[in-house]
């Protein structure tokens, strides 16, 4: 979604700016803009250059490289359209009436419509659609106040004005401002949108996600809700909502933030799904070294207190992330016995379930800064609180891949699923990753309530032991036949994916992986559903790509397999080779695994299918049309 960067300091700003942005691409955008500030006279008016353009960077950077942009002090932005479409007029930064003031934003302000009526009243014209466009015109609108009262044009002055004007937002956002007559200031705020200040060497950046910072400094100041900042080349002045001055150390950025290149692959996503050997391995490394007892069979990084009492738990997750979280609550009900709910983040927010003792509320997202889940997590504490629910403060848990994210600022225990970056906006090895963190907690949690006998743990924890293993070969095997399987999709306009049991998700998410990337309509469903509804679908050209693991219900799986034959569907199944399995007309063959574990290596199949038929197309795989890679507004 939107992504800023700014900086101020002494080498030129465009560079950095178009640099940072280009880390950021991979969040998703459909245009992109900097200003930068030049000083023209010492302590006096700068000159401020604006450049946007809609689409892809390399049309921007085109632009700064025919006209220029100079100056030491800058502001970028790509744009993730929300109000108003993805044109140039509506692309970031947008500027006030005397074009002086020029701010980039994440986020919805959503009292934008009364407050843009305001603003014409006193007779503003907007040039935008944008919900953004009121900012620059509220700051320029106080700046005069202030001036008018005796202010002293200064970076004070416009860190006062910001100060004043988001007290009158409402809604999520983050943003940076920059004035013409201020060529030694910056200011920048957030509210309930990430925003991270890097300390350079002779320069402060600021941005929305560590990769944009990663590769000119390590030394980062996440900044908390609610904070205003100035930055100017001599420091950074930081204060809360309350305007309190805040001293705080920065931490170090480790492991490797920024966006790495896609190696010899075509594109990130395949290059992911091609990295999920190493993400089993390493997460065995870490969470399965050999020689664990059953009654400890897991390494996690939790202390005794963390799992006192715990009777139920809750996952809040969108997307693929909440797929994980069904294969979770599968596990963990299952199992190890605890009831388990799943809930879409965005849904729990505003109609969460009556409050049970003794929770434990777990929420999922690879980003760690969806805004959907970030609210119903604070949203769930701030009503255990509210309750007087004894153990509000240590109850939830984040499983995520970004352990500098708002996320793990927010909950008290982190999983991290350690896979790295991920680029491609299709998950595919953070699912895999997230998979194993609920394996994890599953053998953990069947140990401490003896809800499996020590065999039973023995068994999974050695079966998972295996799968970088599986995963190694399988990848290598069905990228392949999935490139073959690809050429019969050529004119496919709806596909239908059918799972059951704990392979009920992977359906559900071999749908989501079709639809993401190739744009072809796409359901999953439970099996045994098929016949309640969606079998009216079926006919000669909807395959039906149904997840066949031999256990509780193979036969029953292969007996819905077959109702969609007779309807004459093209039946592709995903299934171990056997005669059980000649049912289908294609076969995706998979290792016979228990059961159990067979979504590790079942999603595998819907992923590089789903990722040749949309290669197959010739699409945008890495970046598909109105997507984002961080949903950071609601
Ligand atoms: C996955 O392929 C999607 N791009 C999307 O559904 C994603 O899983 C969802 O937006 C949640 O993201 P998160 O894990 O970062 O919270």
């Amino acid at each position: 979604m939107c992504g800023i960067v700014a900086v101020i300091g002494s080498r030129e700003a465009a560079p950095l700016l178009l640099e940072g942005l280009r880390q950021l691409e991979y969040r998703g955008y459909d245009s992109a803009g900097l200003a930068t500030i030049q000083e023209v006279e010492k302590d006096g008016l700068g000159l401020l250059s604006c450049k946007r353009a809609q689409g892809k960077l390399n049309n921007l950077s085109s632009l700064v490289e025919k006209f220029g942009s100079p100056g030491h002090l800058g502001i970028g932005h790509t744009r993730w359209a929300t109000h108003g479409k993805p044109e140039e007029r509506n692309a970031h930064p947008q500027r006030d009436i005397s074009g002086e003031i020029a701010v980039v934003q994440n986020g919805i302000i959503e009292n934008h419509r009364f407050l843009r009526k305001e603003l014409e009243a006193e007779g503003v014209s907007f040039s935008s659609e944008t919900d953004t466009e009121v900012i620059p015109h509220l700051i320029g609108r106080e700046l005069k106040r202030m001036q008018s009262d005796g202010g002293v044009i200064s970076g004070s002055l416009l860190l006062t004005a910001v100060q004043n004007v988001t007290k009158e937002l409402t809604g999520a956002y983050a943003l940076a401002v920059v004035w013409a007559r201020t060529p030694e200031a910056l200011v920048v705020a957030r509210r309930q949108a990430p925003l991270l200040i890097g300390l350079g060497e002779g320069e402060f950046l600021c941005a929305s996600d560590t990769p944009a910072l990663a590769g000119f400094t390590r030394t980062i100041l996440p900044m908390e809700d609610g904070e205003v900042a100035l930055l100017t080349p001599l420091g950074i002045e930081l204060y809360n909502a309350e305007g309190k001055r805040q001293q705080r150390s920065p931490s170090l950025l480790t492991g490797i933030d920024h966006v790495v290149d896609k190696r010899n692959f075509r594109h990130f996503m395949l290059k992911e799904i091609h990295e999920q050997p190493d993400t089993a391995e390493l997460w065995v490394a870490r969470h399965l070294p050999a020689g664990l007892p059953p009654t400890s069979p897991v390494a996690l990084p939790f202390d005794e207190s963390f799992y006192q009492g715990i009777e139920q738990i809750q996952i809040l997750a969108c997307g693929t992330s909440r797929h994980a979280g069904m294969v979770g609550a599968y596990l963990l009900e299952q199992f190890a016995g605890i009831p388990t709910s799943v809930f879409y983040a965005s849904e729990f927010r505003y109609s969460a379930p009556p409050l049970a003792p003794n929770t434990l509320t777990i929420g999922v997202t690879q980003s760690g800064e969806t805004a959907d889940t970030l609210a119903a997590l604070a949203m769930e504490f701030d009503r255990r609180k509210a309750n007087g629910d004894p153990a509000f403060a240590s109850r939830q848990l984040g499983i995520t891949n970004r352990v500098e994210s708002s996320l793990a600022r927010q909950v008290p225990n982190i999983l991290d699923i350690g896979a790295g970056i991920e680029v491609g906006v299709a998950a595919t090895k953070t699912f895999l990753g997230q998979l194993l963190a609920f394996y994890a907690l599953a053998l953990d949690f069947a140990a401490r309530k003896k809800s499996r006998s020590s065999d039973e743990i023995i068994s999974l924890s050695n079966e998972l032991r295996l799968v970088p293993n599986y995963l190694r070969s399988l990848i290598h095997r069905h990228d392949q036949l999935s490139e073959q399987l690809a050429h019969r999709f050529t004119d496919t306009q709806d596909v239908i994916f059918l799972g059951r049991g704990i392979n009920y998700p992977i359906a559900l998410e071999g749908a989501l992986k079709l639809k993401e990337i190739s744009y072809i309509h796409a359901e999953g469903y439970p099996a045994g559903e098929m016949k309640h509804g969606p079998i009216a679908l079926i006919d000669p050209r909807v395959p039906v790509i149904s997840i066949a693991m031999p256990g509780m219900v193979f036969e029953k799986v292969l007996s819905n397999a077959q109702e969609a034959k007779a309807r004459d569907a093209q039946l592709i199944g995903v299934a171990p080779e056997g005669p059980a399995t000649d049912i289908f007309d294609a076969l995706l063959p998979l290792p016979e695994v228990s059961e159990l574990i067979s979504p590790l290596l079942s999603v595998v199949p819907m992923q590089l299918l789903s990722y040749h038929i949309a290669a197959h197309r010739g699409l945008d795989i890495d970046q598909p049309r109105n997507l984002a890679k961080s949903v950071t507004v609601e």
